[in-house]
């Protein structure tokens, strides 16, 4: 898929530099064109000779060649790139890209690309999770770039948290299948519900679950990539989706929920509830703050919520497809085919908290996939974002949508 095609690989000075060479020797093998472009604090971490032996070319940092005073114009390597991949992007990298900071040659090259921009950012978890680190992040994702999203491990400084630059195997699947031209959904309308509800008991509190919107977002990235026009039905989360064109409908309680994809189910040709429901809210919500001096027990009433994923399957018209997860915790497969049944669903995607690797919160997933005419087929543990083309691909050969 990259054979012939012309990679800039932007290297910043973090640790993962060392990364950079393996994502390298990656393109190079794939047979991808590279022309290294590193800033000066880059070259503190890995050296240049190295970048141009396994490149096949002179790795460019300065604006000017010293020994002969040639100039490096970032338009033309600009303009010769397919994508550029930025991998480790710094916070301060980042900072500079966001705010148009062009003291070397690698934000001049950014500034002058046309091709797409891929940015895996790289630091110590604090710096990752700063309002600043957010707010530039959020900006290039604005300015239309491709955020390789970092991994939650031991990091240089041996905290642990987020900040991990992706591994380079899943930057060059990011990239491979940004120019694999899959376009298998255009024209299909998706709906994908993702993320907890939240079920308000007064103002400060409520009822809720630990799901955190990554794979319900995997799924929406993912159908945006193959064409398709996705809308995401969304409860509260702290994510945003990577593809540029995905409308995201936030809502908070169940209630909304329902009536949100009531709006959007008779015009889409598939619906995906990835979100986790919750079950049940308080028959009132208090108007003020519960206090805890007016008695030792506290008692809440609650009751039902509606079955967004039943009601749709009411609705359902023979062209549409509606898909079901399951999340269980016992009798995994007998409580999927009753949800497939119960909720009339073509699909149900059976995850289990037994599974160490699957759930809540965790980038991975292990999941079994269970049709309405019993064909079943399971998966190893793999990022979210795999576990999405999975899901896709099964959808796509096995029910055809119309
Ligand atoms: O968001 P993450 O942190 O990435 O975690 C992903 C996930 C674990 C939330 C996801 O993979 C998942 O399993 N989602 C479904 C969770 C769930 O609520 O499962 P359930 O077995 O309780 O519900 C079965 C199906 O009915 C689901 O499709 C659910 O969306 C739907 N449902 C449930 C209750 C309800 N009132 N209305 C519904 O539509």
């Amino acid at each position: 898929m990259l054979k012939g095609k012309h990679i800039i690989l932007g290297i910043t000075g973090g640790i993962a530099a060392y990364k950079s060479v393996v994502l390298l020797r990656l393109f190079v093998k794939a047979g991808a064109e590279i022309q290294v472009v590193i800033t000066p604090s880059g070259k503190e971490f890995i050296t240049p000779v190295t970048l141009s032996a396994l490149s096949g070319k002179p790795v460019i940092s300065e604006f000017f060649t010293a020994n002969t005073g040639q100039w490096n114009s970032h338009v033309d390597i600009g303009l010769w790139a397919d994508a550029m991949v930025i991998a480790p992007a710094t916070a301060s990298t980042i900072g500079k890209m966001a705010n148009g900071i062009a003291d070397n040659m690698l934000v001049t090259t950014y500034l002058s690309a046309k091709a797409p921009v891929f940015v895996a950012p790289a630091m110590d978890l604090d710096m990752m999770a700063h309002p600043t680190t957010t707010r530039n992040i959020e900006q290039l994702r604005a300015d239309g770039c491709h955020i390789i999203e970092p991994g939650t491990g031991e990091l240089a400084s041996h905290l642990t948290g987020k900040g991990r630059m992706a591994e380079p195997e899943d930057i060059l699947a990011e990239i491979e299948r940004f120019f694999y031209n899959n376009k298998s959904l255009e024209g299909k309308k998706i709906l994908i519900t993702a993320g907890p509800t939240v079920e308000r008991i007064d103002p400060v509190r409520f009822i809720s679950n630990f799901s955190t919107g990554k794979m319900g977002y995997a799924l929406a990235d993912e159908a945006s990539r193959r064409g398709a026009e996705v809308t995401i039905v969304s409860g509260p989360v702290d994510i945003s989706p990577s593809e540029r064109n995905i409308k995201v409908i936030n809502v908070e309680s169940a209630r909304d929920m329902l009536s949100e994809c009531e709006k959007a189910f008779p015009d889409c040709d598939i619906a995906v509830m990835c979100a986790a429901v919750a079950d049940y809210a308080p028959k009132e919500t208090a108007e003020k703050k519960i206090k805890r001096e007016n008695s030792d027990r506290m008692q809440i009433e609650l009751v039902k919520n509606p079955d967004i994923s039943a009601t749709l399957g009411r609705l359902k018209k023979e062209n549409q497809l509606l898909i079901g997860f399951a999340l269980e915790t016992d009798n995994e497969t007998e409580n999927a085919l009753r949800k497939i049944k119960n909720k009339n669903l073509d699909l149900i995607v059976l995850n289990s908290l037994n599974d160490e690797g699957a759930g809540f919160g965790k980038d991975t997933n292990k999941i079994t996939i269970i049709t309405a005419k019993d064909d079943i087929q399971s998966f190893p543990t793999k990022s979210k974002r795999e576990v999405a083309v999975d899901i896709l691909d099964f959808i796509e050969t096995k029910l055809h949508p119309q």
